[in-house]
């Protein structure tokens, strides 16, 4: 069942959204050479206390492996959900930021690739590429259209660079929960319902360099790519309205 959201919902879904957004704003300048991912996550986790809301990742999934930070942090191959750690983030990397926010009981999510240092040309052609994908999924996103067509932007984009487009994974409705349905692939195939006003999305592509194909580690959570080649996130939460359609986070 997708669950439409009201004007006062969704407002309460928008405030969650700056929210989060604020906390990317300065966590993004934290990213560098020699900072502990479990050292970014400490920081988020405290600022969203302070602000008086809770990291809507922690504890998230099934309880006998629920996710333990408030932050996925996915370096390289890693595609998303990296579990934050002792790692530090090297020069050349590319760092995806990935959390949301749940302020009472309205859930955000939003997600960021940062390049720590100097980092190669063929991945910030990849990074660059794959905000663009969520740009043109999100133009693609209107009240009236099928979902499909968020799937058609993202991946002719991406496939005219001679990328790979993860469909192990997708983006979703959001809002209420952290995931709701619909589900928003990145690839266009499957279900194709007609988006509606109410609708509150999370579109996210995730690029790879090379293969499409992904598997998850051992712990349950770390998706990295088949072939260990770089991969990259963008994610913005978004509300359909019939005359528009509005990016609830802000642009990063
Ligand atoms: N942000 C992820 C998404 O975009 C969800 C992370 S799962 C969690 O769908 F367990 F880390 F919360
Ligand atoms: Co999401």
């Amino acid at each position: 069942m997708i669950r439409l959201k009201n004007e006062k919902q969704i407002d309460s879904i928008r405030q969650s959204c700056r929210m989060l957004s604020a906390m990317f704003r300065e966590l993004m300048p934290l990213v560098a050479p020699g900072v502990a991912t479990l050292d970014l996550d400490k920081w988020a986790q405290g600022w969203i206390k302070k602000a008086g809301a809770r990291p809507a990742f922690l504890g998230y999934g099934p309880k006998s492996n629920p996710y333990p930070a408030a932050l996925c942090v996915s370096i390289n191959d890693e595609v998303i959900h990296g579990i934050p750690s002792k790692r530090k983030i090297a020069e050349g990397d590319l760092v995806s930021l990935d959390c949301g926010i749940d302020l009472g009981g309205f859930m955000s999510d939003q997600a960021v690739t940062v390049e720590a240092g100097a980092v190669e040309e063929r991945l910030r052609a990849l990074n660059t590429v794959t905000k663009e994908c969520l740009y043109r999924g999100i133009a693609a996103a209107k009240a009236g259209d099928r979902l499909l067509q968020i799937a058609r932007a993202v991946y002719g984009h991406a496939v005219s660079h001679g990328y790979g487009v993860v469909h192990q994974f997708c983006g979703h409705g959001v809002g209420f929960d952290l995931h709701e349905e619909p589900s928003v692939s990145n690839n266009p195939k499957g279900p194709n319902p007609r988006m509606l006003c109410g609708f509150v999305l999370a579109i996210e592509p995730m690029i790879n360099l090379g293969t499409p194909e992904v598997d998850v580690l051992k712990d349950g959570w770390t998706v990295v790519t088949a072939d260990r080649k770089a991969s990259a996130h963008w994610e913005h939460t978004v509300a359909l309205f019939n005359d528009r359609t509005e990016i609830l986070t802000e642009p990063l």
